[in-house]
């Protein structure tokens, strides 16, 4: 700390550098490192695999507690499993199952978990919290984490595909609020994430293109050799073979993970809004809650994608066939690209919102080819209306069911 009439250099504290009224000053100034590590592991739950246990704290030779807190459908399809691993390794874990549906995102949910550390009395910082679950579970448990005592440690063993690309390997948490997406929350990483796509057998198909439209979306935005290697397995991406994990599919979600974590490193508290990965979430996160039945998170970024692939094309930044590739690859993974909420009204009002949570300008990423992206500020309603229009005419005019390049 510094007390004198002294300002921090240009724009690290603009409060600092207002003129000051008469009397003594001080400015505080601190920095906080963050680090944490992402692994792939096969075989999480083996018995002989000490990873787990170390990550919660344990391992060595003696009782160690944490607070496990599972999603609900993980926790009737790998109890047994869990509980044999836990024995083995000596971890006394206190088990907290939670819902892990979109619809159970709320404050109450979080709080709940801060409840369960309480009772348990957990220590501050050398027992863990466990997040094992998808997104919605990751979300709340990381958000619940931060809170409690203004921070303690937690680990996350991603379960869904989304839950493993993307909500399991950024420092985002959160829980919805006012029919908002993620409207209240913290930056807070995790001590560790644990990625075993053994996990993904159990996953719902439905679950499995829900998180390949993220997957897509880091093709669009940074990777055209993911965007092939995503044509060309196109048909053969199942639950059994992204838990299978061979080749092709381990380069998939590997070139995911790293590209998502490129872009997030530099970025972590999003001091810069023109983000990249925010493609596909200008108009989602309004609309996504508000479908009627609810569309999936993955769902909502396909067809807000599909929108800016037009938006992108009218504006001549992307070329006819990479348009086409680019809708034709969201269907092919069944993904959604219109959808009836998706309303010209509605997309002006979600563009709104997207101004507000940019600060002030849209800032909305479209591709430049595909695997680059630019940042348009002046999209105006009646563009968004001939983008919508566009997209409606392609479906319209493309042989339903086609699949794109050849299943491997
Ligand atoms: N924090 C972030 O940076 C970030 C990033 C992307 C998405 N998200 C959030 O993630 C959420 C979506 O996550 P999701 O798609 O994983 O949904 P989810 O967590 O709701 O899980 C989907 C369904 O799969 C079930 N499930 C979980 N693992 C399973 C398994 N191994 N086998 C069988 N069923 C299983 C769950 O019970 C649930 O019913 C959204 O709320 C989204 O906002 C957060
Ligand atoms: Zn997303």
């Amino acid at each position: 700390m510094s007390r004198s009439e002294t300002s921090l250099p240009a724009g690290l504290n603009p409060v600092a550098d207002l003129p000051k009224p008469p009397g003594l000053h001080w400015n505080v100034r601190a920095d906080q490192p963050v680090a944490y590590s992402v692994s792939m592991v096969r075989g999480l739950l083996d018995a002989d695999n000490p990873t787990l246990a170390r990550a919660c704290g344990g391992g060595q030779g003696r009782p160690f507690r944490c607070l496990l807190v599972i999603d609900s459908v993980v926790d009737s399809l790998y109890r047994e499993q869990l509980a044999e691993y836990f024995d083995r390794w000596q971890i006394q874990a206190t088990w907290q199952v939670v819902q892990g549906d979109e619809d159970a995102k709320y404050l109450e949910q979080a709080v709940r978990v801060t409840e369960a550390m309480s009772r348990m009395g957990i220590l501050r910082r050398a027992e863990k919290v466990v997040a094992v679950g998808g997104g919605v579970v990751l979300d709340i448990v990381g958000f619940a984490a931060s809170m409690y005592r203004r921070g303690v440690p937690y680990v996350r063993v991603p379960t869904t595909l989304v839950g493993q690309i993307d909500a399991g390997i950024g420092v985002k948490t959160g829980i919805n609020y006012g029919h908002h997406k993620n409207r209240l929350g913290a930056y807070f990483a995790p001590e560790l994430t644990l990625i075993d796509p053994e996990f993904l057998r159990t996953i719902d198909p439905r679950h499995v293109a829900n998180g390949m439209a993220e997957i897509i979306k880091m093709a669009l935005v940074k990777d055209a050799v993911l965007f092939d290697l995503l044509e060309a397995t196109v048909g053969s991406i199942t639950p059994d073979t992204l838990a299978g994990c061979g080749s092709a599919l381990s380069e998939v979600l590997s070139r995911a993970i790293s590209g998502m974590l490129d872009e997030l490193e530099p970025n972590l508290w999003e001091q810069v809004l023109e983000r990249s990965v925010d493609y596909g979430h200008t108009f989602s996160p309004s609309l996504e809650l508000r479908a009627d039945p609810p569309l999936l998170h993955g769902e909502a970024v396909a067809v807000d994608m599909a929108i800016c692939v037009a938006l992108a094309h009218l504006r001549g930044h992307l070329s006819k066939s990479d348009t086409d590739r680019a809708l034709k690859l969201l269907q092919g993974f069944q993904l959604p690209i219109s959808h009836p909420i998706f309303t010209p009204e509605l997309l002006e009002e979600a563009l709104a919102d997207a101004v507000k949570h940019r600060d002030g300008l849209q800032r909305v990423p479209l591709t430049r080819g595909i695997g680059s992206v630019v940042f348009a500020n002046d999209l105006t309603a009646e563009e968004l209306g001939r983008a919508l229009e566009f997209v409606g005419s392609w479906k319209a005019t493309t042989a339903e069911g086609e699949l794109v390049g050849a299943a491997v």
